[in-house]
């Protein structure tokens, strides 16, 4: 899938094919790309149409370098508490051929590689009434346009919350004013390993008509959709009482 000419990708599939990209090679990324996929992020709803962020580009200048380290580091340490908090070398993680302790190895060389990543965007929010629960509504749209659009023109990257390790540094560092939030930290590279089908839980699950918990019988998947579970070992998938598939 990931081989066809991208010109041949539609909407639908794109979004359904783009995964978390963590492995990048070391081919830089192009000023042309990176022109494009910020384009498309810039095409995002916002409230009122306020178009209230701004985006960090970090490439490799002693700046963009000092930054990336800074993020790299909290990487190395929130990996480390996941790891053991998710008890990721417990049970078939103490396998090495099985998932977890591969997604333990991809999750191992993200952080410890994150630093060199060819590029990190950071994108802003510029914050302009009291913070509210909604207001990631106007910076996340943006986000996920910019992995759309890296997918589509080949290449990678994943939503990672690292920037509030080093917020103070960052702001700091980079110049970046008091009342903008740094929302998220997306590194972007041409990808080692491939995008390819999404796995999520079945739409059952997370469909309800008219009464919470009434699953109508029109939310399924289309055929041959292949699903995994949600959220690390352990963790609350459901509230007590939602029906289990
Ligand atoms: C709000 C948010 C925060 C995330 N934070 C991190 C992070 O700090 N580190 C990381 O490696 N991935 C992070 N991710 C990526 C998710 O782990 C990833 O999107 C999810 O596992 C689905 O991956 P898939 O699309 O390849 O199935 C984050 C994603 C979101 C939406």
């Amino acid at each position: 899938m990931s081989s066809r000419p991208l010109s041949e990708i539609g909407l639908i599939e794109g979004i359904t094919t783009t995964r978390a990209i963590r492995r990048y090679t070391d081919e830089p990324v192009s000023d042309q790309d990176l022109a494009a996929i910020l384009f498309a992020a810039t095409r995002a709803p916002s409230g009122s149409n306020r178009q209230p962020w701004r985006f960090m580009v970090l490439r490799d200048d002693p700046t963009s370098r000092e930054a990336k380290r800074l993020l790299g580091d909290v990487a190395v340490r929130i990996w480390e508490l996941k790891r053991r908090r998710d008890g990721y070398d417990q049970g078939s993680g103490r396998r090495a051929d099985s998932p977890k302790s591969r997604m333990a190895g991809v999750m191992q060389s993200f952080a410890e590689h994150l630093a060199s990543a060819p590029v990190v965007i950071l994108p802003c929010y510029l914050r302009y009434r009291e913070p509210s629960h909604f207001e990631g509504a106007s910076i996340f749209p943006c986000c996920q346009n910019l992995l759309l659009a890296a997918r589509a023109r080949g290449l990678g990257g994943v939503m990672t919350g690292f920037q509030a390790g080093c917020e103070a540094e960052l702001h700091a560092l980079l110049g970046i004013p008091d009342e903008i939030v740094i929302s998220a930290a997306i590194p972007i590279g041409h990808p080692r390993g491939s995008h390819g089908p999404v796995r999520r839980r079945p739409l059952e699950e997370f469909v309800y008509e008219s009464h919470w918990g009434q699953t109508p019988a029109w939310a399924v998947d289309p055929p041959g959709t292949r699903h995994t579970s949600a959220g690390p070992p352990g963790h609350r998938a459901r509230l007590e009482g939602e029906p289990t598939r």
